[in-house]
């Protein structure tokens, strides 16, 4: 039997913590201001997107979203990066992800000021993640991290797996694991016989985004399997693991809803309150 990692209940520890630093630096005066730009009306990024916000308004921090047409050009996306990098009070920038296809996302993404890019998207930051003299980590693999770390997983020497290669997670992840003496491999779709690789895997991770992508017979008896998949299946939210015939082997396993989910969130919000201690000068 899986030991269940709660994510949800990690999520809402830190995030009483995390409202107690907001609390204090209000008290100096510094009210943490967090900028989203969503182009476009993918239903999924609303969803994000809105999530964010009641998130980041019980944590005390102020969440401006500026929505923007699909039409949007990209000329305007990069004045309105502009404007904010050089806005004093603004102390975080992300653009949701994906935006539409006229949109050069490297090109946008590079415009982000790296002391306000909350994300950890721009050049510098994810050079510097991989320097291993991180500025700012990725949110939802800082939070795979922060709850590996919680539950007393010990990475060094360990074979880690993660199915997924995106910017988001996969990479930034590996980087992370790789940190902290793992031996990492990242598989994805393309991949030839997946299950060759994670079999061998003493930590398997899925962010392929495809429903009951890891079965039974992929998974190592007492592998720690974290799901990151986030899949509408007939109605009901599912990750990527066939959680009720891979949880029996597994020595630990994150359910989804209710595992990486709540960490993505909550560790943004981290993100955005570190950016903002940095630009008053206050150490960590
Ligand atoms: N869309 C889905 N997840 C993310 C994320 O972590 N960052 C951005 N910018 N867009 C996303």
């Amino acid at each position: 039997m899986g030991k269940i990692l709660d994510g949800k209940a990690f999520a809402n520890l830190r995030a009483e913590k995390l409202k107690k630093q907001v609390e204090k630096l209000k008290a100096q005066g510094i009210e943490p201001y967090f900028c989203v730009i969503n182009i476009g009306d993918n239903s999924a990024s609303k969803v994000y997107v809105r999530t964010k916000k009641r998130r980041a308004e019980s944590v005390g921090i102020i969440q401006k979203i500026y929505q923007l047409p699909k039409t949007e050009s990209e000329e305007d996306v990069l004045a309105l990066i502009d404007k904010l990098n050089a806005d004093p009070k603004v102390h975080g920038i992300m653009v949701q992800l994906p935006a539409p296809e006229h949109i050069n996302v490297n090109r946008v993404l590079e415009r982000i000021s790296p002391e306000k890019d909350v994300d950890g998207l721009t050049p510098s930051n994810i050079g510097r993640l991989w320097q291993e003299n991180h500025f700012v980590e990725p949110a939802t693999a800082d939070g795979i991290m922060a709850l590996l770390d919680h539950y007393g997983v010990d990475l060094e020497g360990k074979n880690a797996v993660i199915i997924g290669r995106s910017n988001i997670v996969g990479k930034p992840l590996a980087a992370l694991m790789l940190e902290k003496n793992a031996t990492v491999s990242i598989l994805h779709l393309a991949t030839k016989n997946l299950s060759e690789y994670t079999k061998m895997a003493d930590i398997l991770v899925s962010a392929a985004g495809q429903a009951n992508l890891v079965t039974k017979d992929m998974v190592k008896d007492g592998a720690i399997v974290i799901d990151v998949g986030i899949n509408h299946v007939n109605g009901h939210l599912v990750g990527d693991v066939a959680f009720d015939e891979v949880e029996p082997k597994a020595s630990m396993i994150t359910p989804v809803p209710g595992g990486v989910g709540p960490l993505t969130v909550e560790f943004l919000m981290e993100q955005v309150i570190k950016l903002t201690r940095r630009a008053n000068g206050i150490r960590e």
